[in-house]
């Protein structure tokens, strides 16, 4: 079961094309699928095959018949140990043990655990993307977690990743910021104070609607600025400068890998965005609409039904955010070379990314073979349900949440563990704490509004961070306990109770979740898997004696499959940017 450069075998992958093939053979159309699926209960095998149906009723063919010639035809040698034909037309795989055993000890041989070479595309991932001047919010926080694990499964898996930040770092609103910034530096001699972001803008804002000078000042700013003004292009970049780095520090404490380098903020596409308003213009798509450049599109409507405009320049001249994200797109597939663009943004903008991308393509700018997609989010609540705040009703800072969440983490494992100390303590306490909060919100499906509740995110129960660390410590233990060194294990892995089998197989699935995470940026399918792995790692280790097995074989064997689990939930928990350690 192993293909000739000696990587293991995607299940899922051969048994598709096994099935596919002998769907050929029956007679079915050469694009036939084979709809080959895990299998949901053990008593269905382990994988099962669910496009006879289709496929016979295309052929006119009773269902039944085709998929006793489909098996018939089907040589699963080597790979199965039993196919059987389940209600309508199904097919139930169950895989040969010793298949399952050989791949297994393949994928203990591997660096990456087997798991085989991709078609490296190039994708840009655009995530986090805060505000200058702004302080990061909850509403920051999902894109960031969640965008940075597809980032890391999509690298993972062999891809170029180009990690695409779209700072908020343009607009009218730099001019008061600018002028703010420079009354602040007067009143202080030079002295910054930045530090609180969201009291500075609030700050400017109040200057620019209470002192007139100070208004005329900043929109003076702002013409100057898109100019290309020395001074005013000065501030702006100390604006954007301290705004990131107080960021950094908050990618840093959240084990996030965005860095300096992967801010590709608005301000980069402005040159870009007159061409494209004209470009647009000759293309026939904008039109001048009462001193603005409008397009037009039938794909939606207003309430009156008609086709709805999109303002793509401004009466004033000035530009959309819409106008940034069609030049935008043009740019990562033009300059960056992408095969694939994903948008981790909240649905809320939707209908605009669903415009933009209209205009793109209608335009030609990115073509039809690269995908865009808006891997989109629901928003964070609060315990009440409603959108997450603080007990005042102001937003909550990212980096106040941080803090909650190491404290309570500290309170939690020192109850715990009261001897723990030093170091040790520190690291533990920061990798639960951290790492609650992201896997909270990794392994919820995405799509959907998601609870912010302090006591399920570290409960030691559940699909936790707390958990999945806890039970990597437990597999991790069981080595260093017994003092075990992994290159003794010499023998093959064999396969011969339930358990065994069904952690093995689970284990082989890796890839599968890996694909799956990489195709539709769904971290919760590694969650769910993760945690999956976990338990039927426990229910062998209960039953399955390791270290006081009956004979050699099998304690190295079952030693190895506790290596590969230990493996697996490293790396499963490292795509998803959480940390592990070895003793908790
Ligand atoms: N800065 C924006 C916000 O805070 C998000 C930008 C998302 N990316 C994009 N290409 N529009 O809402």
């Amino acid at each position: 079961g192993i293909d000739s450069k000696g990587n293991s075998v995607n299940i899922q992958a051969l048994l598709s094309d096994k099935v596919s093939q002998a769907l050929t053979a029956a007679g079915a159309p050469a694009d036939s699928e084979a709809q080959v699926r895990q299998s949901a209960k053990a008593q269905f095998g382990d994988y099962q095959a669910n496009g006879v149906m289709s496929v016979a009723k295309k052929l006119g063919m009773a269902p039944r018949q085709l998929a006793e010639k489909v098996v018939e035809l089907l040589d699963l040698s080597g790979i199965a140990s039993k196919v059987e034909i389940a209600g309508p037309g199904f097919i139930n795989i169950f895989l040969d043990r010793a298949f399952v055993a050989a791949n297994a000890d393949n994928a203990l041989q591997h660096a990456k655990l087997g798991i085989s070479p991709v078609e490296p595309q190039t994708i840009v991932i655009d995530y986090s993307a805060p505000n200058v001047a702004k302080e990061m919010h909850v509403g920051h926080v999902r894109s960031t977690i969640i965008g940075d694990a597809a980032a890391r499964t999509n690298e993972f898996l062999g891809h170029k990743v180009i990690r695409a930040n779209h700072v908020g770092d343009w607009g009218t609103q730099f001019g008061m910021l600018i002028a703010y910034l420079e009354k602040v530096q007067n009143e202080n001699a030079g002295e910054m104070k930045l530090s609180d972001l969201e009291e500075f803008y609030r700050a400017a804002k109040k200057n620019y609607d209470e002192d007139e000078e100070f208004a005329v000042r900043a929109r003076n700013y702002v013409v100057k600025l898109q100019g290309g003004d020395e001074y005013c292009r000065q501030m702006w970049r100390k604006l954007v400068d301290v705004t990131m780095a107080q960021n950094q520090i908050t990618y840093d404490r959240l084990n996030v890998t965005l860095t300096r380098d992967d801010v590709m903020g608005e301000s980069l596409y402005n040159d870009m965005l007159p061409g494209i308003v004209s470009d647009l213009q000759e293309k026939g798509l904008a039109v001048d609409s009462e001193g603005a450049v409008v397009v037009y599109l039938d794909e939606y409507k207003n309430k009156e039904g008609e086709p709805m405009g999109v303002i793509i320049r401004k009466k004033d001249g000035g530009y959309l955010y819409t106008t940034t994200d069609i030049a935008c797109a043009k740019y990562r597939y033009e300059t960056l070379g992408a095969d694939r663009v994903l948008y981790y943004i909240d649905s809320r903008q939707h209908q605009h990314l669903m415009q933009a991308w209209t205009i793109v393509r209608k335009a030609g700018y990115v073509p039809e073979s690269v995908p865009l997609e808006h891997h989109m989010f629901g928003m964070m609540l609060g315990k009440d349900g409603k959108p997450f705040k603080t007990r005042a009703g102001g937003t909550i800072k990212l980096s106040e949440l941080l803090d909650e969440a190491i404290e309570r983490a500290r309170k939690l494992i020192t109850e715990k563990n009261p001897e723990l100390g030093g170091d040790e303590l520190e690291n533990l306490v920061n990798a639960v704490g951290i790492g609650a909060i992201k896997y909270a919100d990794l392994s919820k499906s995405r799509t959907t509004d998601y609870i912010f509740d302090w006591d399920n995110m570290l409960a030691f129960e559940g699909n936790t961070a707390p958990y999945m660390q806890y039970a990597y410590t437990r597999v991790a233990s069981i080595f260093k306990r017994a003092d075990i060194d992994v290159n003794s294990l010499t023998q093959p892995i064999v396969i011969s109770e339930e358990r065994e089998a069904l952690l093995a197989t689970r284990l082989l699935q890796f890839e599968e979740v890996l694909t799956t995470v990489a195709r539709e940026g769904t971290p919760h399918t590694m969650c769910a898997y993760l945690y999956d792995v976990a338990g039927l790692f426990s229910s062998f280790y209960e039953h399955c004696p390791i270290l006081n097995a009956a004979d050699e074989t099998s304690r190295q064997s079952r030693l190895k499959l506790a290596l590969l689990t230990q493996r697996t939930l490293k790396t499963g928990l490292d795509t998803l940017g959480i940390e592990t350690v070895e003793r908790m």
